[in-house]
């Protein structure tokens, strides 16, 4: 039930510490602040392949970040429309992974048994457990988020993405590339998630501000880089598919060749930078739109916001947290930036124009 929200989205974005704490608990030991991601044995793995469609998509994307830097192990991430028919060149020794709330889309379903036919041991990160991804998979790896009812995705990302993180540092260890200090301390960053995701959440008065202004634009641009790119595509999913808002996502390096065409005064341009490795690109980017009349909204944490050059219309303050995290503390933002501005705009949030939560047809 919505309770006191008005949309089943709204709720759903404040269930979010809840729902990754419920699903960090169920891959860790907060015992030993070991992981417990069983079922696999990801040292004798040769690479990583993830199907997936939409915001599952861009949930995997952020994982190949976390698992090819901290296990090196090779992951690709794949659109499962694109994968199914194309021919790609497997291998059995890999483990394929289906990324799905639902657990019935039709394409992720079929690059599923595609990979299954290869040889290649199967895993499903599904919400639904009862659903035909999960009944074919080798192994089952749940998200525990609840029930998610907006058509938009929201906690069922956040907690992929949690799932995505339990598997980066369990597969780092298995691989020897870090030590069990170094897997307790990181557990332990991921076991902080939920609370910042809340303080997080807690940025809401301010990003409704900002959604006033963006209910007028006709584009918006996202851009990030690293985990942030992916995240940047979730930005742009998110607001275009809720306030039919034209958006594009871009890793930030790629303003060059092509995007940067598009800033003008009247395209904001939401930039996702935390104060990490990516830190100085992104702002370069910043001063870079900035000095083509872009009107920036920087979404970083305290110490990106103490670096940011001068000039950004507005700058959203999230939680700092370690780079492991990141992508979990900045949904919230996202997301509820789209929300609002549906909410302005007077969109049907929970079931926008044409879109079905569950897409088993291709
Ligand atoms: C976007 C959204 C969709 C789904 C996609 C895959 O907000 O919800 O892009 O992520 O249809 O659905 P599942 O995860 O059920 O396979």
């Amino acid at each position: 039930e919505k309770g006191n929200y008005r949309h089943f989205m709204e709720k759903e974005i404040h269930d979010q510490p809840e729902g990754c704490q419920h699903t960090i608990a169920a891959y860790v030991d907060t015992l030993t602040d070991r992981t417990r991601v069983e079922g696999i044995d990801f040292a004798g793995l040769e690479r990583i392949q993830i199907v997936a469609c939409g915001t599952s998509y861009i949930a995997g994307m952020i994982g190949r970040y976390l698992i090819e830097s901290l296990a090196d192990l090779p992951v690709d991430v794949e659109i499962a429309s694109e994968f199914r028919y194309r021919n790609p060149s497997l291998r059995a020794n890999a483990l394929a992974i289906a990324m799905s709330q639902s657990g019935e889309t039709a394409d992720t379903l079929a690059a599923f048994r595609h990979c299954a036919q290869a040889g290649m041991k199967t895993a499903a990160i599904v919400n639904a457990t009862e659903s035909t991804i999960a009944r074919e998979a080798d192994v089952v790896w749940p998200i525990h988020c609840g029930p998610e009812i907006g058509v938009a995705s929201t906690k069922a990302f956040t907690a992929q993405v949690s799932v995505m993180i339990a598997i980066a540092i369990a597969a780092a260890k298995a691989r020897g590339r870090i030590d069990g200090a170094e897997e307790q301390r990181l557990v332990r960053v991921l076991l902080g998630a939920p609370r910042l995701i809340a303080e997080a959440i807690g940025l809401e008065g301010a990003i409704k501000d900002i959604a006033a202004e963006i209910a007028k634009a006709r584009d918006v641009l996202y851009l990030g880089r690293g985990p942030m790119s992916a995240l940047a595509l979730e930005g742009a999913l998110k607001l275009k598919e809720i306030s039919y808002i034209h958006a594009e996502g871009y890793a930030a390096g790629e303003l060059k060749h092509g995007p940067i065409a598009l800033v003008d005064e009247a395209t904001p341009i939401i930039i996702l930078a935390p104060y990490d490795s990516w830190f100085e690109k992104s702002a370069s980017n910043m001063s870079e739109v900035m000095a083509r009349g872009g009107q920036v909204v920087f979404i970083t944490d305290p110490e990106g916001a103490r670096h940011a050059p001068a000039g950004a219309k507005v700058v959203v303050t999230a939680p700092g947290c370690d780079p492991l995290i990141s992508a979990l503390v900045m949904s919230a933002p996202i997301q509820l930036l789209a929300y609002h501005v549906a909410v302005v705009k007077g969109a049907d949030v929970d079931q926008p124009r044409n879109l079905a939560k569950s897409v088993t047809v291709e």
